[in-house]
């Protein structure tokens, strides 16, 4: 249990320029002030995150967002009502306030409104915007409990402990543009419910400029091998730890770990990393995971494993 004492000390921490972990709906965050360059950058330090890939700055309420950006975009309100606090990211003009090594140079900010309230509580304690990735390793599994940002970051100064995150994978981040919105990143928040609000206007990317992590190919990655299951793979499951959605086909591995109960694609997604930190922590060998459709949710399902999985993928059939 978090204590109000434990929040204090934590924003006391923020104010003076050091790093917390905190819990939100999505996985949990490496949170600094946003507003301080230093501390910042000690974010990047400990996460080992290269200063090309940029962060997303975590408020409490809408009206904090104006001495953030250099918009007064209509549009950010109707989605602000319809989606904060969750877990969508708004992609932004940013204002001279938030510090260039917060946004990797980029003249946007990532913006939202956790729904948690630990984050929430931190936040306004602080006073101050927090500027937090997922508290990991770059590269590595998101943590969605506390006990993973021990593993990842034993150097981190404090970890308000709020038990395991609700949704288990990251924010949507969108950009907005003239004509409508673009997707950087696949969420639980789906295209389809984003575009009751604004129309879906997806932009031309240059491959040069990767922004999100959501672009990167490789991503999400453990430590051990990880598959998507399919017909072509051949695998020793005796050796092999299996990620089942749909609880068929679980005989002969070594462990199974169920992420859903009754096929329910929100609680794959809220499972899949801890299953993922569970097996990379169990004696199997190489880890298999069931794919699903890539419709709604399974689109944010979908692009997590095979972002987990695009080097081992690579590696197999660079060796057949
Ligand atoms: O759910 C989440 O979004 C979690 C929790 C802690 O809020 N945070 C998270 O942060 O996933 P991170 O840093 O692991 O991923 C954020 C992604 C990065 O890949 C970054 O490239 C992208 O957001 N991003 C941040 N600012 C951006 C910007 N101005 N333009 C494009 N992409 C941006
Ligand atoms: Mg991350």
């Amino acid at each position: 249990m978090i204590r109000e004492e434990d929040i204090q000390k934590a924003a006391e921490y923020i104010r003076g320029g050091r790093l917390v972990a905190f819990p939100t709906e999505t996985v949990y965050g490496l949170g600094a002030n946003a507003l301080d360059s230093i501390a910042v950058a000690r974010i990047f330090e400990l996460k080992q995150r290269p200063s090309f890939d940029p962060l997303i700055v975590h408020i409490a309420s809408v009206d904090e967002i104006y001495s953030l950006i250099s918009s007064n975009d209509e549009r950010i309100l109707k989605l602000a009502e319809k989606f904060w606090p969750g877990p969508l990211t708004i992609v932004l003009p940013k204002s001279t306030r938030i510090p260039d090594i917060v946004t990797s140079g980029l003249p946007t900010v990532g913006i939202r409104i956790p729904h948690h309230p630990i984050a929430l509580a931190l936040i306004k304690q602080a006073q101050v915007p927090i500027a937090a990735p997922s508290a990991n390793r770059f590269g590595k599994v998101s943590p969605t409990t506390a006990q993973h940002v021990r593993k990842h970051l034993p150097g981190v100064d404090f970890i308000l402990d709020g038990g395991k995150t609700q949704v288990g994978i990251e924010s949507t981040i969108i950009k907005l543009n003239d004509k409508g919105f673009d997707i950087l990143r696949n969420g639980v928040i789906t295209r389809e419910e984003i575009e009751k609000v604004v129309p879906y206007a997806p932009e031309t990317r240059d491959s040069k400029t990767i922004i999100a992590s959501g672009m990167m190919l490789s991503h999400y990655s453990p430590d051990k091998p990880i598959f998507i299951l399919s017909d072509k793979l051949k695998l020793e499951k005796e050796k092999a730890g299996l990620i089942s959605y749909t609880g068929k086909h679980t005989e002969g591995y070594k462990k199974v770990i169920r992420v859903s109960q009754n096929g329910d694609l929100l609680e794959y997604a809220a499972n899949l990393f801890a299953a993922i930190h569970q097996l990379e922590e169990s004696d199997v060998e190489f880890i298999v995971a069931e794919p699903v459709a890539e419709v709604g949710i399974g689109m944010a399902i979908m692009d997590r494993l095979k972002k987990a999985a695009y080097r081992y993928q690579k590696e197999q059939q660079e060796n057949n």
